[in-house]
């Protein structure tokens, strides 16, 4: 045993000291672990994502008609130029002031459930409780705005067109799911997915840097998979009370508002990190200007 032991050493020193000679490799190892790269598209069994349904969701993503007043759209809260995100903390609707922070809603299809704290199963019920949520579009009914729209042939034909076979096309539901096949392409690969699937120079060695410390101090624990994030719940403020650190003025006590159990108080979905430089302001109250 005496003999052998500078060759373990030796063997132990070696082990540990390799990968200092090729850095890029471990972390592409670690990233997988975590993370995978974007789909193409978020299917659904339920709503079979067609071209027609794309772009009649498209065009009722716009259509400020939606709402009782015609002057709100999807667009309004998830405006382009923000990366469908808005800039304001809470944004007001057609009758009142939203309340929580818009999240984009790019990549949002893939979460495994809608809204900061999951009241909403998928987009295409997002969508549909949308059109007659008091605060966004102020509808008094779903018949309200299915009327409105039969009075417009060009949507009583692109109805048509999108559901073929229907005997009435036109329905809460089937807007409802036109706006969420759009939704599920709504989807922004990036240079992260190109290095997870192996290009390793498609991020850069600061990148890689910040990559590793993301996972190295925990950050991963929460925020993983596909999206880096929206795939579980989690308390916010673990330790302390998180208005502590974000001064948030009004205290939202998460899903336990849907729940109304104990263990749900200040729970909230982890959001998706994918774009997260592009959306601020932060949480699910918008209390936080910057990332850093
Ligand atoms: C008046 C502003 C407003 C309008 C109009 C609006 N939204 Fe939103 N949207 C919000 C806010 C605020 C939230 C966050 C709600 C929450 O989590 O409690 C949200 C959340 C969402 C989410 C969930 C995202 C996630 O990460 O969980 C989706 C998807 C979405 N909206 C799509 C739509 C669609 C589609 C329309 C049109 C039918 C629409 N929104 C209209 C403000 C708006
Ligand atoms: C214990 C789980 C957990 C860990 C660990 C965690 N987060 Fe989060 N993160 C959350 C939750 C939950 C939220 C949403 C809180 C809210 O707004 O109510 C969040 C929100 C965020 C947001 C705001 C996103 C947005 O769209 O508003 C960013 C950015 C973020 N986290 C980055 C990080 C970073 C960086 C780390 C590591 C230093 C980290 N998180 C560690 C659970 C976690």
């Amino acid at each position: 045993m005496k003999d052998y032991l500078p060759l373990i050493i030796i063997t132990i020193i070696i082990a540990c000291s390799k990968p200092k000679e090729n850095d890029e490799e471990p972390i592409l190892n670690e990233a997988k672990k975590f993370f995978s790269p974007l789909p193409d598209t978020f299917q659904s069994q339920d709503n079979p994502i067609t071209k027609q349904k794309v772009e009649l969701g498209k065009m009722l993503f716009f259509e400020r008609r939606l709402s009782v007043n015609n002057m709100v759209s999807c667009a309004t809260c998830h405006a382009i130029e923000y990366y469908y995100s808005s800039p304001a903390p809470k944004q007001m609707g057609a009758l009142e002031l939203q309340p929580r922070n818009a999240q984009t809603v790019l990549n949002a299809a893939g979460q495994f459930v809608q809204h900061w704290v999951g009241n909403r199963k998928d987009v295409e019920d997002q969508a549909f409780k949308s059109l007659t949520g008091r605060a966004a579009f102020g509808n008094p009914s779903e018949e309200e705005v299915v009327n409105k729209l039969k009075k417009i042939p060009q949507y009583v034909e692109l109805f048509k067109k999108a559901f073929p076979n229907e005997r009435d096309p036109l329905t809460a539901e089937n807007i409802a799911k036109a706006i969420g096949a759009f939704e599920r392409v709504l989807i922004t690969p990036s240079r992260f997915d190109k290095f997870l699937k192996g290009d390793k120079k498609a991020l850069t060695e600061q990148e890689k840097k910040g990559l590793k410390t993301f996972i190295e101090v925990g950050c991963v624990v929460c925020h993983n998979g596909v999206l880096v994030g929206g795939n579980t719940y989690q308390k916010f403020g673990i330790f302390e009370p998180y208005w502590k650190y974000t001064k948030s003025d009004s205290i939202d006590e998460g899903r336990y508002v849907v729940t109304k159990k104990d263990e749900d108080k200040y729970v909230f979905k982890v959001p998706s990190l994918r774009n997260v430089v592009m959306t601020p302001p932060y949480f699910h109250d918008g209390s936080v200007e910057s990332l850093e």
